[in-house]
Parts: structure tokens; sequence; C-alpha cells
């Protein structure tokens, strides 16, 4: 079976084409980072604009990389949610569009689910049951994941996601956008120990992450400082390590209330150098994660998640669909 994936709940336009049998067989990806560059950050309209320019071209690209034609296509999975709404509905659309036209079934796959689903793309992928850490831009999660849609939310974070404290301590060290990549490789040059940052909600009981405050800390160490070149690189990598750190601990508690020995990790934060040794320094414990260019939003998560889903795409009979902005993952049913 080929599944046609579509992701577009954000500022990135991802395509790709599976096969189930053959695995991943192309993907393409259009960023909008360029187009939202010089506003510092998302803007909700550009980006569904956007989509609607590069869904159609990409789709086709993908199709001519796999050497398909449309009908070779046997399902649509789209992204309906969390995400963006106008952005969520272009892919929406368009998915749906396309199914209906070739009589194929289309499925609507949680963003979340996608990530959490990335790191199976590899070569010897995880198995269940594991602990899976979402790390992104909108959510910080943690779930124990016994299998295909069968998610029990451990922790969460109470404010800023951890990917949102990185891009809003960036901009207020004035490091641009999309701030974390460009924090943690500034980092780099930060003296260690310069800075003891707090680790938060992490001298209470429960999972639950709080990166708000953190943010703040940065903050303030930067109006205190010279607001050097160097003070910048010591407070990235004070509040890198005090993040990382911070996932860390929860993310032992996480694998020793579950007695799970696999630790797999996801979203664009799990991208981040420091956060990955630390996971892979974890004694006793498997970590995995997606390839570099899967941890941030892509095609081939949500056409993946749609073939571990096959068996919930049924024909579609009525040309009817939803974007859920808000779309918890312990919503979703099991495969
Ligand atoms: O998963 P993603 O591409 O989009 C969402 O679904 O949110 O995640 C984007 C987030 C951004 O906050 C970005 O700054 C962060 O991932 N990010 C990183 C790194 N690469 C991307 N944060 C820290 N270190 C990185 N290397
Ligand atoms: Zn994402």
């Amino acid at each position: 079976m080929r599944v046609l994936g579509i992701e577009s709940s954000c500022d990135e336009t991802g395509i790709a084409l599976y096969d189930t049998d053959k695995g991943l067989l192309a993907h393409a990806l259009y960023s909008q980072i360029e187009l939202h560059a010089e506003y510092g950050g998302v803007v909700p309209e550009l980006a569904s604009r956007d989509h609607i320019r590069k869904a159609l071209p990409l789709i086709n690209q993908v199709l001519t990389q796999a050497k398909l034609k449309r009908n070779d296509i046997d399902a649509v999975a789209y992204t309906a949610g969390p995400g963006l709404v106008g952005a969520l509905l272009v892919g929406a659309a368009i998915g749906r569009s396309i199914a209906w036209a070739l009589d194929k079934p289309a499925i609507a796959i949680n963003h979340m689910e996608g990530h959490l689903l990335s790191p199976l793309l590899e070569q010897n992928p995880p198995s269940f049951p594991f602990v899976s850490l979402l790390v992104s831009g909108g959510h910080t999660l943690l779930v124990d994941v016994k299998g295909v849609g069968q998610y029990e939310l451990l922790g969460e974070s109470i404010d800023d996601a951890v990917g949102e404290a990185f891009d809003k301590t960036a901009k207020m060290l004035g490091l641009g956008y999309p701030g974390g990549p460009i924090l943690a490789k500034i980092a780099e040059q930060g003296t260690p120990d310069k800075y003891q940052f707090p680790r938060p909600m992490t001298n209470r009981p429960g999972l639950d992450f709080s990166f708000s405050g953190l943010k703040t800390f940065a903050m303030n160490t930067w109006l205190a400082s010279e607001q050097s070149e160097q003070d910048q690189a010591d407070i990235a990598l004070a509040f890198q390590t005090a993040a990382v750190d911070t996932l860390i601990i929860k993310c032992k508690r996480a694998l020793k209330q579950t007695r799970h020995k696999t630790i797999v990790v996801a979203g664009g934060v799990s991208a981040n150098t420091a956060l990955r040794s630390s996971l892979n320094a974890l004694p006793n414990i498997n970590a995995y994660f997606p390839r570099p260019e899967f941890c941030s939003d892509n095609g081939a998560m949500i056409a993946f998640a749609g073939a571990m889903r096959q068996s919930a795409m049924t024909k579609q009979d009525k040309p009817t669909f939803a974007a859920r902005p808000r779309w918890p993952l312990d919503q979703l049913k099991p495969a």
C-alpha cells in the first residue's frame, strides 16, 4: 500500500510517499523560514497562503521522484491537527480532494502522533512499549506508548513548550529566528559553569514541566550582563544545559515509573545534540531518535503514521473534513 503524506500544520510544507512493503519512497520539504523571518515568528495567514502555493508542486515532485503516477496512490494521510487552523485546512482540503478524486481513502493524522512515530522510520526501530519524549515548538510531552494509538500522557508543560523557550530566549539574546538551532550553535562557544540556571519543577514529584521561568531567568541574567558576544554564548549554554538537564531528570523519572527500558525522542528539539548525548548516556536505557531532517516537521512522518493506521482507513463516505487546532494525543484510538 502506498500512502501519500501531507504535512501543513505550521511553517513547513512536507510531502512524502511511504510504501508499506518498500518503506519511504520519496519525500520533499519546503520551509517557510525566510518568509516569516522578517516578522520574528510565524504569521498564520502568510503560512496558509504559502502552503497553497507549494503543496501541489511538491506532490508532483515526489511522484516524479518515486516514478509513480497519481493513480498509484492507495491512500492519502494529512495532518488534521494540532496546529494553525488555516494552515491545517490547506493540507486537509488538498488531501481530501485528491483522495476523493482518486476514490481512495483519506485519513486525518494527529501531528504529534506523526512526531511520536517518526523514529520508527529508521533502521533498527524501537519496539513497544516505550517512553516517548516529544519536544517541539508547541509541545513538551512525556507519553507512555504501548502501541500505535495507545498513548497515556505522563506529563506536559504547564506553560511554554521547551522549543518555544529556546526560541524566546534566542530572540531576547538577539539571535534571530528560528532561535532554537541558532542558540544551540552559539552555546558551543559558552563557558561551562559560568552561570547556574534553575531546573524548574524538579524538586517536587510529578512529570510536568515549566519552562517560562527559565526564559525569564535568562533574560534577567542578560540584562545584568555587559551583553557582549561572550555573554550571549555563556547564557545560551547555561540555558541549554538547564533545559536539557530538566528534560533528562523527568525522562529518568518516567522510565522508572513505567519500568520501560526504552526512550524515544522526537520533535524539533530532538535535533539538539546536547539532549541527544545526555539521553545516549543514560545507563541501561536505549535511546532512539529520528534522523536530523525528520526531527522537525516533515511529510514522511505523516505518510508513515497513515500507513500504521491503514486499518482505520475506510472508504470515505462523505466529502467533509475538519481541522483541529487542539487535539490531545490521549484522545486517539488504537490502530
Ligand atoms: O517539531 P517542530 O519542527 O515544529 C513544531 O511542531 O513545533 O519544532 C520546532 C522547534 C522550534 O522551537 C525550534 O527552535 C526547535 O524545535 N529546534 C531546536 C533545535 N532545532 C530545532 N531547539 C533546540 N536545539 C536545536 N538544535
Ligand atoms: Zn511539529
